[in-house]
């Protein structure tokens, strides 16, 4: 996929990004309230030799794309949508992941490339609903999601079924008739 926000180039990643992947995927601070992290280049690489070889299936139903600085070309994180596990199907057709380098945090880039991205799937895609969920630990997250016009639906406590810890998290939903009737403006991207 290719697309333009104000800013932001949301395109396919390409092994041209291994290494700006790699920076934040071995970041310990971007990684703590997600399963990113790689330890070594060779998992990063094993991980986006994955993504690439998935972006090429057809019918298309995974997308996992770099978030790159239109004005440098530089890539500064990943954004990717798919469809969800089989117990989560209910809220939606698509659910989505990001991660940004901690350098480029707290510029509203992420809130600009998910708003972009929703317009795409929508714009795109047969999808009518899209979900995502971040912990409640992560209010960065959460911001980024209601910046991009979604409503939390849920708050979910589930065990870690390594750890066996409880982790709190909440669901936001955007819906396609809802997005439709955003006003001109209202948007981030
Ligand atoms: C979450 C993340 C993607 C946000 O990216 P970003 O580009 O910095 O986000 P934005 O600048 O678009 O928006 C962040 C918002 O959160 C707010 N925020 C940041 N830290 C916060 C905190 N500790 N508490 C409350 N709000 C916070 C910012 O002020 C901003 O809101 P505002 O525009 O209303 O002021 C980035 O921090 C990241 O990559 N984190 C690690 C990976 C991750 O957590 N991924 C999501 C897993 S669910």
């Amino acid at each position: 996929m290719q697309y333009q926000t104000k800013r932001l180039q949301i395109r396919d990643l390409n092994w041209d990004d291994l290494t700006a992947i790699h920076a934040f995927r071995s970041d310990p601070i971007v990684t703590q309230y997600n399963d990113f992290e790689s330890h070594t280049l060779a998992e990063t690489r094993a991980w986006l030799a994955g993504c690439i070889h998935h972006n090429t299936i057809e019918p298309r139903t995974s997308h996992n794309c770099a978030i790159v600085l239109a004005h440098t070309g530089a890539t500064i994180g990943w954004i990717g949508f798919g469809s969800p596990s089989e117990s989560k199907a209910e809220w939606g057709d698509v659910d989505f992941g990001y991660a940004l380098r901690q350098q480029f945090w707290g510029q509203g880039y992420m809130s600009e490339a998910l708003t972009g991205l929703i317009t795409f799937i929508f714009t795109t895609t047969a999808a009518q609903a899209i979900f995502g969920e971040c912990e409640v630990a992560n209010p960065a997250s959460a911001r980024v999601m209601q910046h991009a016009r979604m409503q939390q639906v849920a708050h979910v406590s589930e065990s870690d079924e390594a750890t066996g810890k409880v982790i709190e998290s909440l669901r936001f939903q955007i819906k396609k008739p809802d997005w439709q009737s955003l006003k001109p403006g209202q948007s981030h991207a």
